[in-house]
């Protein structure tokens, strides 16, 4: 089946709780935290690709941070408990970002200081059309008085030495779907392309895995 499809079938049709299983949802990295709070300072986030939003809502709540979720699944969506602080959108729409703005100037919400995407929702887009196009609405979504943080999942045996990224299986189970592993290389340009600039990088070795995770914060280069 095609990978796309194969990824986006995945969200669509496991329940909420397996779902919440895979993206860790005991789990809030020190650098998600120690970001919004020391470093981006943030108090009105809009978080892309939020999932249920079972692993980081509590938390923002805790940290005094307004924000709001958009998320791809329904099926993610009608499982959460925070179901009224997320909308259905698709960043992989060439629609989404009137539909986004329509959506935060109802909720009082256009002025927010930092969009995150966490738990590797860069790592979705596997077709390289809607790579393109996600790219895009997340530039559009960047204003220059806000942050973007981005979390993104790698291999470590090519993350620093490849030019472009590879679809790989991260969790060794049938069900579970390939995702889109990009490169540094290929990500600083696709930032250069989209008027992006690293402000921070963060990476993370785990160790016995070739997992890599890295955290950019980024504000829109003038
Ligand atoms: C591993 S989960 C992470 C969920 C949450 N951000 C977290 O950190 O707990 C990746 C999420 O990205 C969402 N996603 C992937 N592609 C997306 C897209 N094109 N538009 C919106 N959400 C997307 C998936 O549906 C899924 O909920």
């Amino acid at each position: 089946m095609d990978k796309q499809k194969e990824y986006d079938r995945f969200f669509e049709e496991s329940n909420t709780g397996t779902l919440d299983g895979y993206c860790n949802v005991d789990f809030i990295d020190l650098y998600e935290k120690a970001i919004l709070k020391l470093e981006t300072k943030t108090k009105r986030l809009v978080d892309v690709g939020c999932g249920s939003g079972n692993r980081l809502f509590d938390f923002y709540n805790r940290a005094g941070i307004e924000y709001y979720g958009v998320e791809k699944s329904i099926n993610f969506i009608n499982g959460s408990k925070h179901k009224d602080k997320i909308s259905q959108l698709d960043l992989t729409n060439p629609q989404y970002f009137s539909r986004f703005n329509e959506i935060m100037h109802n909720l009082n919400f256009l002025n927010y200081d930092t969009i995150s995407l966490f738990g590797g929702v860069i790592n979705g887009f596997i077709d390289k059309n809607q790579r393109d196009i996600g790219w895009k609405n997340i530039e559009k979504m960047l204003r220059n008085d806000t942050y973007l943080i981005l979390h993104s999942l790698g291999d470590r045996r090519w993350y620093c030495s490849g030019n472009i990224g590879k679809c790989l299986k991260l969790v060794n189970d049938d069900v579970f779907p390939n995702q889109y592993l990009y490169s540094r290389n290929e990500l600083c340009n696709i930032f250069k392309q989209h008027n992006m600039k690293i402000l921070n990088e963060y990476n993370l070795d785990l160790p016995a895995a070739t997992l890599k995770h890295s955290f950019f914060v980024i504000r829109k280069s003038s």
